[in-house]
């Protein structure tokens, strides 16, 4: 017996316009859930988890810089695929951002348009 699991389904959550800003970045709501859509300093997009899992700060007061979103209280750092890369404040060498990851979901650009393939289980 196998099991298939949903893929989801492609939405429009924004068009090339809407995010044409001196801050490329759009908080967006799916299936009740908080995500931060954003373009990187590379031109590419990014849609991940609104809230730090530190302490909640919300990311669309984040800082662009390096292909991710930079949280605006203490640092932490996350790439296009909402997983954290740098940690500012924790001791040289600990790897313990590895572990960190906030929820991503795959962004597509086509015709003007900003799609997302939403799962039906969307975290
Ligand atoms: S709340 Fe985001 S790094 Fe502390």
């Amino acid at each position: 017996m196998t099991t298939q699991t949903d893929p989801g389904h492609w939405q429009v959550i924004a068009t090339t316009a809407q995010l044409d800003l001196p801050r490329p970045l759009l908080p967006v709501t799916l299936r009740g859930k908080p995500y931060v859509l954003f373009r990187d300093d590379a031109g590419a997009l990014g849609l991940i988890g609104r809230h730090c899992p530190h302490r909640g700060a919300d990311l669309c007061y984040g800082r662009l810089e390096d292909n991710g979103l930079r949280c605006p209280f203490h640092g932490w750092h996350f790439d296009r695929t909402g997983q954290c890369v740098e940690q500012p404040a924790e001791p040289e060498g600990s790897k313990m951002f590895t572990q960190i990851k906030v929820p991503m979901i795959p962004v597509e650009e086509i015709n003007g348009e900003i799609r997302a393939l939403v799962p039906e289980d969307a975290q």
